[in-house]
């Protein structure tokens, strides 16, 4: 990755005008990070009711945002998010949303394939300079930037969940955070699965005992189980004897029913 972004091709591209394909909970975040720091930006997907709520999530967060940043100055954090909301267009349209940008970003399901196919279409769409990068929260950069033509001009950027809050952005390969993190998931799970614990005692434990702002199950809803879930089957699928990769029959079901946390309003609890 750091081989490819420090190439001459990419050294002098200056990004200004940035297409995040995937409106999403993590889309939706880059966006805003991007569109709150002077970017153009332009947020794909797949239909104008999805684009619409994704505006709506930025809408909110940045309120969150300038209740604090703008706190005595209410009149200048009104300014400060219409001109962050100006920044912002959207499209259905991956083919238009690409030209003229210097930087994609995609933040679509974690499925290798899928990205793979987005990629090798965006390789004959995007003009030659723009810069191609994926927010995979597991999948090896170089698998994904093989459908494409500019190995030279691809890398990882993966934020965390909630973008606007935090502070980490990794280009590592490997992935530092997750490898450490979704076992630590999924042993929760598993843990509950053998009777150990209440998945609400569970959560507790760890924000008394360790301090985490929240618990593995609150925290798993949170980021979407069907992430996690593909997270995991591939990292199984390299490494099939590896027991931390282990599968909970548990994920499985609660994936197979379209419970995916938050975001569905169900997961490991329910949301409405
Ligand atoms: N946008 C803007 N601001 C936000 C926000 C958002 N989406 N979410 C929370 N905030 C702000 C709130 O406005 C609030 O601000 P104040 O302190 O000024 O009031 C602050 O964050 C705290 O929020 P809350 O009081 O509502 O709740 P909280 O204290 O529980 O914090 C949280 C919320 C920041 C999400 C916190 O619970 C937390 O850090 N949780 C853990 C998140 C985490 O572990 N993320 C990593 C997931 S793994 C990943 O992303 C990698 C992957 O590939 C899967
Ligand atoms: P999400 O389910 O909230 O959003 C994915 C969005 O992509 C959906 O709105 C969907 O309609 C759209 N989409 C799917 N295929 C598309 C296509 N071909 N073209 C345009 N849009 C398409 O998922 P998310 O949580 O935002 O995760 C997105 C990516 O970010 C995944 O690769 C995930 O692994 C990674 N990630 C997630 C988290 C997290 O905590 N959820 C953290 C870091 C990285």
């Amino acid at each position: 990755i750091r081989r490819g972004f420090s190439s001459s091709a990419v050294r002098n591209v200056v990004i200004k005008q940035v297409t995040i394909i995937g409106g999403g909970q993590m889309g939706a975040g880059i966006a805003q990070v991007a569109a709150s720091t002077g970017h153009s930006v332009t947020l794909v997907d797949t239909s104008d009711d999805i684009l619409k709520k994704s505006i709506k999530t930025i809408e909110g967060s940045l309120k969150r945002v300038v209740k604090k940043k703008f706190a005595d100055k209410p009149e200048a954090g009104e300014e400060f998010i219409q001109k962050v909301l100006k920044n912002v267009s959207t499209s259905t349209d991956v083919g238009s949303a690409v030209q003229g940008s210097d930087l994609v970003l995609e933040a679509i399901v974690e499925n290798l394939k899928i990205k793979q196919d987005l990629f090798s279409r965006l390789d004959k769409l995007a003009p030659a300079h723009t810069i191609f990068a994926s927010n995979t929260s597991s999948l090896p950069i170089s698998d994904i930037s093989s459908a494409t033509n500019r190995l030279d001009r691809f890398g990882g950027l993966h934020f965390f969940n909630p973008v606007p809050m935090m502070k980490l952005v990794e280009d590592t390969p490997g992935f530092i955070v997750n490898r450490l993190f979704v076992p630590y998931l999924y042993e929760a799970i598993r843990l509950y699965e053998r009777g150990h614990g209440s998945k609400e005692d569970i959560d507790i434990a760890m924000k008394l005992g360790v301090g985490y702002p929240m618990g593995p199950f609150e925290l798993s809803d949170y980021i979407g189980l069907d992430t996690i879930k593909f997270i995991m089957d591939g990292w199984r699928e390299m490494d099939p004897d590896n027991t931390l990769f282990a599968p909970s029959e548990l994920m499985d079901k609660l994936v197979a029913e379209g419970k995916l946390g938050k975001k569905t309003g169900e997961g490991f609890y329910k949301y409405k």
